[in-house]
């Protein structure tokens, strides 16, 4: 049963025949009050049990009605009051809904009237509650939970997250495309104290240069053509909160002057106004091009790069960090099962090797679209394996050996075997790099045991021991 059918009701009033009356109504329709008659005993109740809702007179001997009113914002913020009034104080319950009643009513009252009001108020405070919870939700999911990966370069990235996210320093994020930028701007913004202002998110390479002005800064109504209506910009969304730059090696000039404004006086105007507002958010940006080149070549503000690059945060590519792939393989299984009804539930360690050896030119991206791919695609409960786009992988080992040692006059078996040790060469090689070293798990994986894993690994002179951290 929702929770704004039946919520616990306090009503709070001296006199006897409004608490009786009252008492009688709410409990008809299904609430459950509780009846205080002073300030003072309200006051003990609501330390003593949680109520969804306060219905209290204004004019009480003791503590008056705006007093307990104070008190209950105070203690139970989140706790709509609706005050209850005579004609002759309506000026003060006017007072009380400055000072956050939800609602009044006057006395006589209207039973529908008064019940009207309690639903909404109680619906309206269920609303809240839904919204509060779903952002502490937010929260826990972007305070890293949602970020896959424990290596090194990885942890670092944590650790820069955190300490900037603890300050308003605007910050920069760098690395290739997909390696998840966004998901550490949005990491930096609900690790901050603006963790429940907005997170505004402008990706600057996808608008028009007249457009991403009037996005990022509003505009006047007739400032330009089609400008029917005066607009708010991303700035001033962002309020309290945080902008998230997307893309900025991809803004104009002349754009990037009034963003470097923006960073040094927290000041904006409209496009076609000359009212100066002042904004604060704080703003991370990220890009994945070579800002220094930009500037080098003159499309990039070097004032405004040095605004911007207070606190760096780079990225590392995938194929820097492939010790993370297990995790991210495992993370995108769960995350997409349900494209395939939740049937594909596991992975085949054998196919991991393969990925290793790939360049992953569309980072944790391209994983995470293939890894939709192989779900879909997969008949059974595991997926065996996964298509990476042909040509792109470096020294495939399935061709003849790059050093040329394959002569024309090799007898065919000789040039299988070649080839089978340079592919059983490089298969160990990223299992260990895989596995850190370890030889025990690798051998349970390649399904063969200990003692010949060691064997392989002194004909091609590998050392376990160098892998392990
Ligand atoms: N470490 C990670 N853990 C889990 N998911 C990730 C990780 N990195 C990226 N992703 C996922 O990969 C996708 C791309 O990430 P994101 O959009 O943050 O990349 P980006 O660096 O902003 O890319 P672009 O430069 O193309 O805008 C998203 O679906 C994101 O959730
Ligand atoms: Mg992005």
């Amino acid at each position: 049963m929702p929770r704004h059918a039946h919520g616990k009701i306090m009503i709070v009033d001296d006199d006897l025949a409004f608490r009786i009356g009252t008492l009688a109504l709410l409990e008809d329709h299904g609430y459950v009050s509780t009846i205080a008659t002073n300030g003072e005993e309200a006051k003990r109740k609501l330390a003593e049990q949680q109520f969804d809702l306060v219905l209290s007179d204004l004019v009480m001997p003791g503590i008056n009605g705006i007093e307990l009113l104070q008190h209950i914002k105070g203690s139970y913020p989140g706790l709509p009051v609706i005050m209850v009034t005579g004609f002759a104080s309506i000026g003060t319950a006017v007072e009380a809904m400055r000072l956050g009643a939800r609602d009044y009513v006057t006395k006589p009252c209207d039973n529908d009237e008064l019940l009207i009001k309690i639903r909404r108020a109680l619906e309206e405070q269920q609303k809240d509650r839904e919204l509060r919870s779903l952002r502490d939700e937010v929260r826990g999911v972007y305070a890293f939970g949602n970020i896959v990966g424990r290596n090194s370069r990885m942890k670092e990235v944590y650790t820069l997250v955190q300490q900037v996210a603890g300050t308003d320093v605007p910050a920069l994020i760098l690395g290739e495309t997909g390696t998840g930028k966004e998901l550490v701007a949005k990491a930096i913004h609900y690790n901050s104290s603006r963790r429940d202002k907005p997170f505004v998110v402008i990706n600057c390479s996808a608008l028009a240069e007249t457009l991403l002005e009037s996005e990022l800064f509003g505009h006047e109504r007739g400032s330009f053509t089609g400008a029917h209506r005066q607009h708010t910009g991303k700035f001033e969304e962002a309020r309290g909160g945080t902008i998230f730059l997307d893309e900025i090696g991809d803004v104009p000039m002349h754009i990037q002057t009034k963003l470097l404004r923006v960073l040094q006086e927290g000041e904006i105007q409209r496009v076609g106004g000359t009212e100066t507002i002042t904004v604060d958010s704080r703003v991370v940006a990220a890009t994945n091009r070579d800002l220094t080149a930009m500037i080098g070549s003159g499309q990039f503000r070097e004032d405004l790069f040095y605004r911007l690059n207070v606190f760096p945060i780079h990225v590392p590519p995938l194929r820097e960090r492939m010790d993370d792939l297990p995790d991210l393989v495992d993370f995108f299984l769960k995350k997409h099962a349900a494209l395939a009804g939740n049937r594909v539930t596991r992975f085949a360690p054998a196919v991991l090797p393969s990925m290793m050896n790939y360049q992953w030119k569309g980072n944790v991206r391209e994983l995470e679209n293939l890894m939709k791919r192989a779900i879909i695609k997969s008949t059974g409960d595991t997926i065996t394996s996964i298509e990476l786009l042909t040509g792109e992988q470096p020294e495939a080992r399935t061709s003849a050996p790059a050093d040329g040692s394959v002569q024309m006059n090799t007898s065919f078996r000789e040039y299988l075997s070649t080839i089978t040790r340079h592919a059983e060469e490089s298969y160990l090689l990223q299992m260990l790099r895989l596995y850190k070293g370890n030889v025990n798990q690798i051998a349970k994986l390649m399904d063969i045991d200990r003692k010949t894993v060691y064997r392989k690994m002194g004909e091609y002179q590998i050392d376990p021991d160098s892998f392990r951290d």
